[in-house]
């Protein structure tokens, strides 16, 4: 995984934020600016910008583009803050922006930019040495021959760099050990074939794309021997949010005896949040379910759908969590 694989700065003195658009991914590699609040927003809404970590840095940095082109901080803030609910990268960097911008009062307007602009890209560097670290922790628990299971997108395509979920895979392959990984396509929008996918093939790591039903199959078949996911959001009782499946992998890992890890930085674990109950659950459009990504329509036109984008894993189905402080074995 290079360095340089940018996927989220600043540009034009500090008045853009660019980033990739991540919905045109496989096939177009296209980055897109972003100039307003009401535009950072947008983007993160699409998912042109997602994964929770990357929320809140496009978040933070979109707050400083937004501020510096003239808008009311809390008025931006609040607009980017509404963009999607279940992350909670996304309020734990606002509010980390939020609190420096209360010691800033007297300074002049170029001072007041210089500060912000340094903390939102503290928070992209402390994430990359995050994601770093999970990785460092993780990468033992894969042995040579394994076959590791993911699910949708919790890479660097979700973070500062490197990764969550797959930073565990893409030390494990740094340090020479042969493994294969698979990937649940992660329907409706596809995060793991679109993303996950292409990331790893970038990244020279033995990929094979799986569909969301056929991870039960593989693992009877003795395939699977470890489970990476991300996080959303994880509770003070461990409960995890994280895309929609993900309870039902969990699921299947019991059954089938295969460890399951969630992988996350501390800024994900939500202390206020008693248990996952309480995690709010964003909602999509049908449409995601009835006709993106296809050619044509796939459902009889009008059909309802019910597309909840994320689901919660109880505490007891998880083997520990990966974060940038060790392994926390439960
Ligand atoms: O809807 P998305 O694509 O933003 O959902 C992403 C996930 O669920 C990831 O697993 C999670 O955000 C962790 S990303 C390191």
């Amino acid at each position: 995984m290079t360095k340089e694989w940018d996927i989220c700065y600043f540009s034009d003195g500090g008045q853009m934020l660019t980033v990739l658009d991540q919905t045109l991914l496989p096939t177009e590699e296209r980055y897109v600016g972003l100039r307003s609040a009401d535009e950072v927003a947008d983007a993160i809404a699409r998912l042109v910008v997602r994964g929770a970590p990357l929320i809140g840095i496009a978040a933070a940095m979109g707050l400083c583009v937004a501020v510096t082109n003239g808008e009311d901080f809390e008025e931006a803030k609040h607009k980017i803050g509404a963009s999607r609910p279940t992350a909670v990268n996304l309020s734990w960097a606002l509010e980390r922006m939020a609190t420096v911008e209360a010691g800033l009062s007297g300074l002049t307007f170029e001072s007041r930019i210089a500060r912000l602009r340094e903390e939102a890209l503290r928070i992209k560097d402390e994430d990359a040495e995050t994601c770093h670290k999970i990785g460092a922790y993780g990468r033992g628990l894969i042995k040579e021959g394994m076959g590791v299971l993911t699910h949708c997108n919790a890479g660097h395509l979700a973070t500062g760099h490197y990764g969550t979920a797959l930073a565990p895979i893409y030390a494990a392959a740094e340090e020479g050990k042969h493994f294969r990984v698979y990937a649940d396509e992660t329907r409706p929008l596809l995060q793991g074939a679109r993303l996950t996918a292409y990331e790893l093939e970038r990244g020279g790591v033995d990929t094979t794309l799986i569909c969301d039903n056929m991870a039960a199959t593989l693992m009877a078949q003795g395939k699977i021997d470890i489970v990476f996911v991300g996080c959303d959001r994880v509770a003070a009782n461990g409960d995890t949010a994280n895309k929609i499946g993900t309870l039902g992998v969990a699921v299947l890992a019991k059954h089938f005896g295969v460890p399951f890890y969630v992988c996350g930085p501390q800024s994900t674990f939500d202390k206020r949040c008693k248990s996952g109950k309480e995690i709010v659950i964003e909602e999509r459009r049908g449409e995601e379910i009835t006709i993106m990504h296809y050619l044509k329509p796939m459902a009889p036109k009008g059909v309802k759908a019910y597309n909840p984008s994320f689901d919660v894993t109880p505490r007891e189905l998880i083997t520990g969590y990966i974060t940038e402080s060790g392994i926390i074995e439960i």
